[in-house]
């Protein structure tokens, strides 16, 4: 039996309400404006408020997405949410969710991926619709990264920013929806950017507080590199397997980790900078939670347009990297 074409069908995300700028880091840690903008494009990030969690932002997130769908909560087979941030170990935030938002018919669980999380969601979720198992998927990326940022730590605590985004998936018409993927892993790189502390390898004591490990610890230098050469082939490789080029993509949508990674893949892509959905000035790097916010507010603004190709590409802990094409649906091209 021949696969099914499988499309995002719904989008929508969240990002809490209170901004925090580069002026107010500045009254926090050593650091400026100046610096933050040219060495990272970041200008401005959301915070959760206080007692606002993962699932809070992702079941805001996954109405938005449901609705835009116009797909009822009780018709959703299965909930991923991708998050390096979850509520709690377990239950996974995606039983919170599904329990919120009604999903009562869904199977639910986390995935983690770092910052890839969403795109590697994606790729696992259509693989259920493509296969005839389920009908209608919710992919969830969200993230509350604040509360694991060290607010003395300069080289970290600047760069990330809270919030979610959500995609239903459904089947559409042939040719449409995901065409190509890749996704891939290299462990070795798994000590550059970590949570070290308050798993089984190395439980939460007085000392692991005491020693700051349940922070996010980063070689920033090594990741840069890593993602610099892992944007433009991953991206590369899912365009091959879709049958199509570089000069075939109309809107490139990166994870938002830092402008000079993203010039770099534009550049490698040879994709224009106004092919390219850039949202981090306002939000920083939400993690797995970037690049569904980024597709659904240009998606939301116009920038993408029936029929365009798609192109979405992330990397992140693990060391992890995804990138998924797909030629865009949304609307006209839903079916049941
Ligand atoms: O989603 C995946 C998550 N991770 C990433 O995406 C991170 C990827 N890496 C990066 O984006 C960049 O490596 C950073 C933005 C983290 C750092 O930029 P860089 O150009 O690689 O700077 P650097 O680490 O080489 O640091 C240069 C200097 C250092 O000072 P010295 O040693 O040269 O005196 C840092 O201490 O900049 C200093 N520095 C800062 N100065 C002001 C580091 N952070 C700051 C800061 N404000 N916030």
């Amino acid at each position: 039996m021949k696969n099914k074409s499988v499309g995002i069908i719904g989008i929508g995300s969240y990002v809490p309400e209170h901004e925090m700028t580069n002026k107010d880091l500045e009254k926090l840690v050593n650091t400026n404006d100046e610096w933050i903008v040219e060495r990272t494009g970041i200008k401005s990030r959301r915070i959760a408020a206080d007692g606002e969690a993962t699932s809070d932002m992702a079941v805001f997130a996954a109405q938005k997405a449901l609705n835009d769908a116009g797909v009822a909560a009780e018709e959703i087979d299965l909930v991923i949410v991708a998050t390096a941030t979850p509520d709690m170990s377990f239950p996974s935030t995606a039983c919170l969710v599904q329990e919120r938002i009604g999903a009562k018919h869904a199977a639910a669980f986390d995935l983690t991926a770092g910052c890839s999380g969403f795109v590697y969601g994606f790729i696992t979720g259509s693989q259920f619709i493509q296969s005839g198992l389920y009908k209608k998927v919710l992919v969830i990326g969200a993230e509350t990264l604040s509360r694991i940022l060290d607010w003395t730590d300069r080289n970290t605590c600047v760069l990330f920013g809270d919030g979610a985004g959500a995609a239903v998936l459904g089947e559409v018409e042939e040719g449409y929806g995901l065409l190509g993927s890749e996704l891939g892993a290299d462990g070795h790189g798994g000590e550059l950017l970590k949570l070290p502390a308050g798993g089984s390898r190395i439980p939460a004591s007085h000392s692991t507080v005491d020693q700051r490990q349940h922070y996010v610890s980063m070689s920033g230098n090594e990741v840069f590199k890593f993602a610099i050469k892992i944007m433009g082939s991953a991206a590369l490789k899912a365009l091959e397997r879709a049958g199509l080029t570089r000069s075939d993509v109309d809107v490139l949508v990166p994870h938002q980790a830092n402008i000079r990674i993203i010039q770099s893949a534009a550049k490698r892509l040879k994709v224009p900078l106004e092919k390219v959905v850039i949202n981090l000035d306002k939000y920083g790097n939400t993690s797995a939670a970037s690049i569904p916010i980024a597709l659904d507010e240009a998606f939301h603004s116009g920038a993408i347009k029936q029929g365009n190709v798609v192109v979405l590409v992330g990397f992140g802990a693990g060391l992890t990297w995804a990138s998924a094409v797909i030629k865009w649906n949304k609307g006209d091209h839903t079916i049941g």
